[in-house]
């Protein structure tokens, strides 16, 4: 499926989840084609005992196409979570948030809904997203989210059976999702029968703890046990001569912890050229740095580091991985130890690096410790079968 579902012909329709459409805007500003909306027949939607407020507005959200209004809303229901589970700043800025989520519909099957009460102010958003082709294009990925004034009234249900019904549509046959461990995502996902299958960490580093007397230890050590590597460095797109190399090594990512249907992803050229244009579209200045075997010229490991325009003091840690010929020598802590050096030389605005860890990656959790990476939240990855999922909803 490569554009949301028609608004007045909305998946949920057919579970009887929403009425027919009563507004239908399909021109706004210079001909922009404009999402349409439909109106919530809430009642017989959700579960036995709840309401929806009666003006509450479901809105499917073409991202491509939706002007900068409705994004915003959505970026507002969206921080809200994110302020919930990480209390202190920095946060994803707004405007980077909006350019992302548009970038990403340029590459994913994607359907949106944005949820508003009934004096217009934005409580939930729903979203299915997944990749249009490769090895794992049996996987959708859900997210629904309700601001905390409107929860226990089942939006947040009623978003689940939509992004489900998209899924489906779109011919997926496993969900995937991510659940705060201790907060009310978890008890949602688990009466709704989606499981949890490992745990993740969001680490972050103060550079203001940041030891440089490591980062220089590492740098130092690197060049006694690697010494038959050497770093090659670019920022944005990856130079012709090493695409062919680079395609190869993000391979290595298979090797990290993945959930039980992953299938190993063949990275093509043709998968950088996309992904590429993606960042690129989306806006952030993003660095890597490699380490190159000097005698066959094979890239072996890399690490990257993306920073915020908007946000200068956020800088986000991207994948490092090391090819398992070439552990054990060093080179993870090396490609770590250059990037963060460059870092503190030429983006000294930078106060936090954010990255993602599975809990299970032991060696990649051992060098962000020293680092003094430190966690701020523990989620978990869940997953369901969707034609259960689809059956527990009903
Ligand atoms: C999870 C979330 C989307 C739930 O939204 P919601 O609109 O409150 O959900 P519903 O009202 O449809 O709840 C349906 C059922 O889930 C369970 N549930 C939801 N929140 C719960 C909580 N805090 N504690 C225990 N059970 C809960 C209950 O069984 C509930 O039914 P009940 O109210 O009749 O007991 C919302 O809390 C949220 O946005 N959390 C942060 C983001 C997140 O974790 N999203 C989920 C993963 S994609």
């Amino acid at each position: 499926m490569s554009a949301p579902p028609e608004a007045s012909e909305p998946p949920g329709n057919a579970k009887g989840t929403v009425s027919s459409a009563v507004r239908k805007d399909t021109k706004g500003p210079e001909g922009q084609v404009m999402p349409e909306c439909t109106q919530l027949d809430g009642v017989q939607a959700l579960p036995p005992g709840q309401t929806l407020p009666e003006s509450t507005v479901l809105q499917a959200v073409d991202v491509r196409s939706a002007g900068d209004d409705v994004l915003r809303s959505m970026f507002a229901v969206a921080t809200q979570i994110e302020r919930e589970d990480v209390p202190e700043p920095p946060w994803v800025p707004e405007l980077e948030w909006v350019a992302e989520l548009r970038a990403d519909a340029g590459i994913q099957d994607r359907a949106d809904w944005l949820v508003r009460d009934g004096a217009g102010a934005p409580v939930a958003v729903g979203h299915f997203y997944a990749s249009r082709s490769g090895e794992n294009s049996h996987r959708a990925k859900l997210v629904v989210q309700v601001a905390p004034a409107a929860r226990r009234r089942g939006t947040g249900t009623l978003l689940l059976r939509l992004v489900t019904g998209a899924a489906h549509d779109a011919g997926r046959t496993v969900v995937q999702t991510w659940t705060t461990a201790a907060g009310p995502g978890a008890a949602f996902a688990t009466r709704w029968g989606i499981t949890a299958e490992d745990e993740l960490e969001l680490n972050r580093l103060r550079v203001a703890r940041l030891d440089r007397t490591l980062i220089d230890r590492w740098l130092e050590r690197a060049k006694e046990r690697a010494e038959q590597y050497e770093l090659v460095w670019w920022d944005g797109r990856c130079p012709d001569a090493l695409r062919s190399t680079y395609a190869e090594v993000r391979q290595v990512m298979n090797t990290a912890p993945q959930v039980s249907d992953h299938v190993d992803e063949v990275f093509t050229v043709d998968k950088l050229d996309e992904l590429e244009a993606s960042w690129a579209e989306a806006g952030l200045p993003w660095w890597t740095v490699c380490a190159r075997q000097r005698q066959s010229g094979r890239l072996v490991g890399y690490t990257e580091l993306a920073f915020s325009d908007e946000e200068p003091a956020l800088a986000y840690q991207g994948d490092t991985a090391v090819d398992p010929l070439h552990r054990g020598q060093g080179i993870g802590r090396w490609v770590k130890a250059a990037m963060l050096e460059r870092m503190l030389r030429e983006r000294r605005a930078v106060e936090v690096v954010d990255t993602d860890n599975a809990g299970s990656g032991d060696a990649m959790i051992a060098i962000n410790r020293h680092l003094d990476f430190r966690v701020i939240l523990r989620t978990e990855r869940r997953r369901a079968d969707l034609a259960d999922l689809a059956t527990r909803l009903g």
